[in-house]
């Protein structure tokens, strides 16, 4: 039996939960004018009443439902700025301030030392709608076809009459998968992705409306993405003395966002890849060794040299059906490879404390750059998010001995000398990579808080007390 007060899912953004299964998704970061908090409640209020921020219960219904009104689903953050510009009373506030820093600082002032965003990823070389203070609604558009979305920002601006500043609107963060087959999307770099993504206690079980569990997947604590509820080690830092009801309620089932835009130089990380290629080391093999995942998605396992021929587990569970219990040495999935550092799983060598994220990127194509948009979700941007940057994406990789001193190969800041990524091997000695270059370079991150359906209701009536 669960250990937590059951999930409500009519009270959750889909998109913290489940996402939007769609080709195209646009994201506004918009600013609400001077003096227009009223106008901003007023385009929320018609938002819900629309019925325009689908929630996790049969969502697919709702979101079916918008688009035969034309509508399509979307899902709403504020960051803390924002959410002072709507009048959230100080006490409020102050909650925020002392359980959730990260969030009430935001990502800008914290991005050198907690991100890794130095040189050209640089706070100061970011985007001007990431700039501190700058964004105080994030508004997130899901559909499977452009020309949706479009019509649904008019829409959209029209409803929002004077609420935001002109230039949200005209900046627009479009993100397109690369093809067309929902099951086989790729990034930028060419790696399979959407394969994982940590399913809930409480919303992904297996009670009537949803299916089975299948074999692979495991239920993680609500407390890991929502607000309210204890986490893997049974800690609910958003307990609040009962007599506040209404106060606990206004934090409960909200869940934090990470927003990253993040270019990718591809030639770069392919003309890196050929330069480590060698007789022993083909290029998918040192493709598969920094990601963790062969092309077809499947983990790299000690045993494997080249790429398995046999036939690929046809589902995603399948191919999440598996930890780092049966590797210790590292010698399949090295400790430095980005899938191992990222969720390093039943990894025998790392501490316990689990720090898992939701992941719903999306590539992003422009006539002179591609990258991926990242969004993560989680219930502590301290904890999970920034933990995973600057501690284990930045710093030298678990695993003992271990001699790499290699970044994150995918995401870790690559200014400087680059260090060494060690692959170990069972026949040694072990290949060694080097010459590691930035192969990705921030834009911008913004923290921003998803409130729960409810809490959605109060900031649009702005009123926060019985
Ligand atoms: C351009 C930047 C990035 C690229 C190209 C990239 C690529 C990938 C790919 C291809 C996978 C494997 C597919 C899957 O498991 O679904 C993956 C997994 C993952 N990535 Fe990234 N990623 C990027 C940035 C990040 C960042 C910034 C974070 C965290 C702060 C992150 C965290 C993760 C996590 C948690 C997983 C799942 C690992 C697992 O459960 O096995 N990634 N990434």
């Amino acid at each position: 039996m669960s250990a937590h007060p059951p999930v409500n899912p009519a009270h959750l953004q889909n998109l913290v939960v489940n996402g939007f299964d769609t080709h195209n998704t646009r994201y506004f970061l918009l600013h609400i004018a001077d003096t227009q908090a009223g106008a901003a409640r007023q385009f929320l209020r018609t938002l819900l009443d629309q019925g325009w921020v689908v929630n996790a219960d049969n969502s697919r219904n709702q979101a079916n439902a918008l688009l035969q009104h034309q509508r399509c689903p979307v899902g709403i953050g504020f960051t803390f700025a924002g959410l002072q510009a709507m009048g959230l009373p100080t006490h409020y506030q102050r909650l925020f301030q002392s359980r959730a820093t990260a969030f009430a600082e935001g990502a800008a002032p914290r991005a050198s030392h907690r991100l890794a965003d130095t040189g050209p990823s640089a706070v100061a070389e970011w985007e001007p709608a990431f700039q501190a203070r700058a964004a105080h609604l994030f508004l997130t558009l899901h559909a499977d076809d452009p020309a949706v979305l479009d019509q649904c920002t008019t829409t959209l601006r029209t409803m929002a009459g004077p609420a935001f500043a002109p230039e949200g609107w005209a900046q627009p963060f479009d993100g397109a998968h690369l093809g067309h087959n929902k099951k086989s999307r790729r990034e930028h770099f060419g790696f399979l992705d959407g394969i994982t993504n940590p399913l809930i206690d409480g919303v992904h079980r297996h009670t009537p409306g949803h299916a089975e569990l299948k074999v692979g997947q495991k239920l993680l604590p609500p407390g890991e993405f929502l607000l309210g509820y204890g986490n893997s080690d049974g800690y609910n830092r958003w307990l609040i003395a009962s007599e506040d009801a209404e106060v606990r309620q206004f934090f409960a089932d909200g869940s934090f966002s990470a927003f990253r835009k993040m270019e990718q130089n591809t030639e770069a990380f392919n003309t890196f890849v050929q330069s480590q290629t060698s007789s022993a080391l083909p290029e998918e093999t040192v493709r598969a060794k920094l990601l963790g995942r062969w092309h077809d998605g499947q983990v790299i396992t000690p045993t494997q040299a080249t790429p398995p021929t046999g036939p690929k587990p046809s589902t995603r569970a399948g191919l999440n059906d598996f930890d780092f219990s049966a590797d210790p040495q590292g010698q399949g999935c090295p400790f430095g490879a980005h899938i191992r550092r990222m969720n390093p799983r039943e990894d025998p060598v790392v501490p316990v404390r689990k720090r898992p994220l939701i992941r719903r990127g999306i590539p992003y194509t422009s006539p002179d750059e591609r990258g991926l948009l990242g969004l993560f979700f989680c219930a502590s941007l301290e904890d999970q998010f920034e933990h995973l940057l600057a501690e284990w994406g930045n710093k030298n990789p678990f695993g003992v001995p271990n001699p790499s001193s290699a970044k994150d190969p995918i995401v870790g800041n690559h200014e400087g000398s680059g260090g060494v990524f060690d692959i170990p091997s069972a026949t040694g000695p072990n290949p060694q990579l080097c010459g590691f270059k930035p192969f990705v370079k921030t834009k911008g991150t913004l923290y921003s808080f998803f409130p729960s359906l409810p809490s959605l209701d109060v900031l649009a009536r702005g009123i926060y007390e019985k």
